[in-house]
């Protein structure tokens, strides 16, 4: 395993709702909602959502801030993630085709990249685009769930995709910078890879040269950030200081999200990457009981009863 970024940890996307996100995550796609607690930045409470499997480890975990009750909307386009695929066994396409279709989520396509078998599908009510990936080669343990059998279930992530306009100076940051080897070229896509590669280690760039850019703001529809995993609070040190060695001044401070401990960089491409070192999710409430109590977030610790009565947003699962 490599002592610098070794592969994807979470992933952040700004949403519509927070019960449209309980119904899409876990009663669809078969997670668990393991953290209820708000958004760390800004003045403003805003509902943060992680969706996972029941403990909530690297590479598995999908967060949510259900964005529409601020009214603002987001502008799909390049420089953002643009894709979060989902790994699953080979031949269970047809499962979530059929069950995805059964729960009126809208399905794009199905194609094959990089020689494997793809369902790309909707959030029905954002409007994100997700992948579930057939991948028999990943052994990773199914998320267990009561909505989605155990031979078809997620397994964790596959890959995210970051689409550009111009590729610039993406390719060499992602080489230099955040220590991925290029790994081949499908069409447009070209695959990044880091350690031993493959699901949970996978970034596929984009060229859409013909599509401007899309949102970075917050808003409904777009994918915030993704999160890479460091190993400790040290490699994230030096991590941060080759990255500011290459030019790269504006990598930020580090951030306690009380869940990990983290860095962020708008890579060349604009798609905003962070590099997290894990913590744990059962820091504030124990394991069999994760995702059920609403988590205050630090600059909102006095105020919160107040701010549930305002959110007035119960999620009902
Ligand atoms: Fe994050």
């Amino acid at each position: 395993m490599t002592d610098r970024i070794h592969g994807l940890h979470h992933i952040t996307l700004c949403t519509s709702t927070a019960q449209g996100d309980a119904n899409f995550f876990v009663k669809v796609l078969g997670m668990t909602l393991i953290k209820r607690t708000l958004l760390y930045d800004g003045l403003e409470p805003v509902y943060h959502l992680y969706f996972s499997d029941p403990l909530g480890a690297s590479a598995n975990v999908t967060t949510s801030f259900p964005w529409r009750r601020t009214g603002r909307k987001a502008r799909p386009g390049t420089g953002q993630f643009s894709m979060t695929s989902y790994s699953v066994p080979k031949g269970s396409l047809a499962f979530w085709r059929d069950h995805l279709t059964e729960h009126k989520v809208p399905i794009r396509r199905r194609y094959e990249r990089f020689g494997q078998a793809v369902l790309q599908f909707e959030h029905p009510e954002c409007g994100l685009a997700f992948e579930m990936v057939e991948d028999d080669t990943d052994l990773r343990r199914p998320y267990p769930s009561k909505y989605v059998p155990g031979q078809f279930a997620i397994r964790g992530f596959h890959s995210w995709t970051v689409t550009m306009q111009a590729l610039g100076d993406m390719p060499a940051f992602m080489n230099e910078a955040w220590n991925f080897r290029k790994s081949g070229t499908d069409g447009a896509y070209t695959r990044y890879e880091v350690d031993n590669g493959g699901s949970g280690q996978t970034i596929d760039l984009l060229y859409q040269p013909e599509v401007g850019p899309g949102s970075w703001m917050y808003g409904e529809g777009m994918v915030h950030h993704g999160a890479f995993a460091v190993n400790s609070i040290e490699i994230q040190d030096r991590v941060k200081a080759e990255i500011e060695g290459l030019g790269f001044t504006d990598c930020s401070d580090r951030k306690d999200r009380t869940y990990f401990k983290s860095i962020y960089i708008r890579s060349p491409a604009g798609a905003l990457f962070e590099a997290a070192v894990h913590v744990g999710f059962t820091v504030d409430e124990p394991e069999a009981t994760l995702g059920t109590e609403f988590m205050i977030s630090p600059q909102f610790h006095d105020r919160k009863e107040e701010l549930l009565a305002r959110l007035n947003d119960p999620i009902l699962l």
